[in-house]
């Protein structure tokens, strides 16, 4: 790939302006009926999909919508879907079915479905065939067409099924409703060009585009002035950024830092292969970027990383751990595991248990080998059992949660910065917040402190999470 194909094609002002009017439209029907309208969302995958979420609410509001939790109660229902894996598919295609008894009771409900699902053909025919009550359809490369999809769907009393731009874009400044005021999640760049050969992301998402530096600037300035406090830097590979105005991510990262305001920097997902020098000597010097990194592995076996694409060996992935843990000795290091990858020996999955073992991460995020149609890896000859696969998953994560533990119980007696959140979602008694390095802390339950960065005393650990009150000095 050279790097034309990392300069954005942006959607143009004049079709932004249709959209603004087909929104209006959609406002005039919905004016019509003199009674207020609900829209739900249903968000399944990464944060990618969550901000796209963020901007279809946002445009959903524009048309007149109030947005409501209770998806019985809705107007308009939206199933925004992940591909990434089948499990992530079979749960979005099961909550869609769910759906079509609130249709029975209510002829009027539109219900749609968007996202990475169905930016593949074969799911595209499979919601035609057998969901006969979705109203409309539109993949990843539509989202800012959103109202005139919507408009369409109203005044065309039929089904709506619309295929993927050729090209993928990138359209700036839709309205945007954001699920928190004090953390935002700000896309970068879109798309991937890597092709792991397990992964749907380069099929449904298209090539690498990067936002401007100058328009990602003003989002997050917007952002800070408005309270936020934390903004997490979304990319498939935040690394091989390079916008119209910017050369690459550690340049981005510095003119983000410079941006006045009290608020902290994280970034997902950084590929190894294209985690440079520069990049790490940014984050040990800006004082702005949290001490994190998410840096994914895949396989700790050289043999499984070529054949996966990766474009890493094991010794290389450990000499990076290194160099980031020399400038950044507090950092707090995450990582994505596959496990039964085709061909994954025994010899091959004990690599990855010795990565984890030489590395310590602080936690890391396993998942399945699920074969993906259309990626190379899912006609490779050589599937792994599922039962085997089943087998080594368990010992993956047994070994990480004794790591896990073993490294939370350290932190046991330390006054550390906690950025509170808010309400515990296991336990109404109990907040929950994250420490600099993003782990789960909860403590007893404080409503004044919501937004705010407090120390606090680390009491107890488990292997997913920590304890801790208050500190007052
Ligand atoms: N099967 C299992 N896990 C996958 N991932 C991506 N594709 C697949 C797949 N086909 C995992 C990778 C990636 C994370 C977001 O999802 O670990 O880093
Ligand atoms: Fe998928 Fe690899 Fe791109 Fe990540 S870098 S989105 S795993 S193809």
């Amino acid at each position: 790939m050279n790097d034309t194909t990392k300069q954005p094609l942006p959607v143009s002002e004049e079709e932004l302006l249709l959209q603004k009017q087909y929104a209006a439209q959609v406002r005039a029907l919905l004016g019509a009926e003199g009674k207020p309208h609900f829209v739900y969302i249903e968000t399944f995958g990464c944060q990618q999909n969550e901000a796209d979420s963020e901007r279809l609410l946002g445009m959903a509001c524009e048309m007149g919508y109030e947005v409501t939790d209770v998806s019985a109660n809705a107007d308009l229902l939206l199933v925004n879907t992940c591909a990434v894996r089948e499990h992530a598919e079979l749960k979005a295609l099961s909550i869609t079915g769910q759906f079509k008894h609130l249709k029975a009771k209510n002829p009027q409900l539109f219900i749609g479905i968007c996202g990475c699902m169905v930016s593949q053909e074969h799911r595209k025919a499979d919601i035609k065939n057998k969901y006969p009550y979705i109203d409309f359809l539109f993949g990843t490369s539509l989202v800012y067409r959103f109202p005139q999809i919507l408009y369409e769907t109203m005044s065309g009393h039929c089904r709506k099924l619309y295929a993927d731009e050729a090209v993928q874009r990138i359209a700036e400044d839709l309205p945007v409703r954001r699920a928190s005021k004090t953390q935002a999640w700000v896309s970068i760049m879109y798309g991937c060009n890597n092709f792991c050969t397990y992964c749907v992301v380069p099929y449904v998402r298209g090539r690498e585009r990067s936002r401007s530096a100058e328009k990602i600037e003003e989002e997050v300035r917007a952002l800070v002035q408005g309270g936020c406090r934390e903004v997490t830097l979304l990319g498939q590979n935040v690394n091989s950024y390079h916008g119209a105005d910017c050369p690459d991510f550690p340049t981005l990262l510095h003119r983000i830092c410079t941006i006045e305001g009290d608020f902290t920097v994280r970034f997902m997902t950084s590929h190894p292969k294209d985690a440079s020098a520069a990049l790490i000597d940014c984050m040990a010097s800006e004082k702005k970027i949290a001490r994190q990194f998410h840096l994914p592995l895949q396989s700790g076996s050289s043999k499984t990383l070529r054949r996966m694409n990766r474009r890493y060996t094991k010794e290389q992935y450990l000499a990076l751990v290194n160099a980031l843990r020399e400038k950044i000795p507090d950092l707090t290091l995450t990582t994505d595991i596959i496990v039964g990858f085709p061909g994954e020996s025994e010899e091959d999955f004990e690599q990855t248990l010795d990565v984890l073992q030489r590395v310590r991460f602080d936690s890391i995020f396993s998942f399945l080998y699920s074969p993906r149609r259309g990626t190379p890896a899912a006609d490779y000859p050589d599937q792994i059992d599922p039962e085997e696969k089943k087998k080594r998953f368990r010992r993956l994560t047994d070994l990480q949660n004794e790591i896990s533990l073993e490294k939370n119980r350290e932190m046991i007696g330390k006054v550390l910065p906690v950025f509170v959140q808010g309400q515990s979602k296991t336990n109404a008694e109990m907040f929950s917040g994250r420490t600099e390095g993003n782990k789960l802390v909860h403590f007893k339950a404080a409503p004044q402190l919501i937004g705010k960065t407090v120390p606090m005393k680390i009491t107890d650990a488990t292997f997913f999470a920590l304890f801790a009150e208050p500190f007052e000095s």
